[in-house]
């Protein structure tokens, strides 16, 4: 259940910028903020039959250069000023074959898409986040960035890249009153999954859900994720009560990554 408490978590009246925010997580956050009382922009490819009160949608295919600048420039068009940025759009095609069969393009897509959206659309939102002296940033990554899955080998990688990037970015604008931090879901149950989960099945004969149950290590907390255990995390990071988490990452994978940091 997505929690709202509008008067007490501060997120009342901030302007926000959620991408990939029409399904799954993004449209779990997207509903977590507005309901709390934020003024919400989300972009994505294709236009929800409906959204929240409180957001307007952007048309944009956020692994272009274009898609990124007509997103930046329609959210401070609409809201004036961004106080909040969610890079959420993400994921990747499947790879077939071994991981050397992987093809460029599967490559060159993934990190399109999973860092260089982030790192685009934070480089035309961050000006006036530094020029007011507060912001906050939040990237949302993946335990597969620490978890070997050949046939999505290349968005881990993107992930670890975007990881990179995000703590690089903490520590640069940190001083200047920004904070950055991500999340790293583990599985959770969105169409992406399901997509995954079917292509397994199809595949492989098998319980696609099950199997990625056991891709990803058994899942100590007993359920698979809901988009709201991710949207919960950041309302929190987005909320001023985050005052001094910077550079953080928070795993929420009901347990199924069992290394200490
Ligand atoms: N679900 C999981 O288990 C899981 C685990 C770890 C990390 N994550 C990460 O969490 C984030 C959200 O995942 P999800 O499972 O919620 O995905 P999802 O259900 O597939 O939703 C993805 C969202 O991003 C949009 N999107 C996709 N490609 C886009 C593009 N090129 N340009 C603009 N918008 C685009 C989609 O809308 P359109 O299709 O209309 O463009 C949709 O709104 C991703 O970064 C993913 O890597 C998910």
């Amino acid at each position: 259940m997505v929690n709202n408490v509008a008067s007490s978590d501060g997120l009342a009246g901030k302007r926000v910028v959620v991408t990939g925010g029409t399904k799954g997580i993004g449209a779990a956050i997207t509903a977590r903020l507005a309901g709390a009382g934020a003024s919400v922009v989300v972009a994505a490819r294709s236009a929800p039959e409906s959204l929240p009160a409180n957001v307007h949608f952007v048309k944009a295919d956020l692994a272009t250069e274009s898609g990124v600048t007509a997103l930046a420039e329609a959210a401070l068009a609409h809201l004036g000023g961004v106080d909040v940025v969610v890079d959420n759009a993400g994921g990747a095609e499947l790879g077939t074959g071994t991981i050397p069969e992987l093809s460029d393009q599967l490559w060159e897509d993934a990190y399109q898409l999973n860092l260089m959206s982030a790192v685009r659309l934070d480089r035309a939102l961050l000006p006036g986040m530094l020029e007011r002296g507060s912001g906050s940033i939040i990237h949302i990554s993946s335990i597969a960035a620490q978890l070997v899955q050949p046939p999505l080998t290349h968005y881990g990688a993107a992930k670890a890249a975007l990881n990179a990037y995000s703590k690089a970015l903490a520590t640069e604008v940190a001083p200047r009153g920004v904070r950055v931090n991500r999340i790293a879901p583990g599985m959770i149950w969105t169409e992406a999954v399901q997509t995954f989960a079917q292509h397994i099945q199809d595949t492989q004969g098998v319980d696609g859900k099950a199997q990625i149950v056991e891709l990803v290590g058994g899942i100590p907390a007993g359920r698979v994720g809901t988009p709201e255990d991710i949207a919960n995390a950041v309302a929190y990071l987005a909320s001023d009560q985050a005052e001094w988490v910077v550079g953080a990452e928070f795993r929420i994978d009901g347990g199924s990554i069992r290394q200490v940091d």
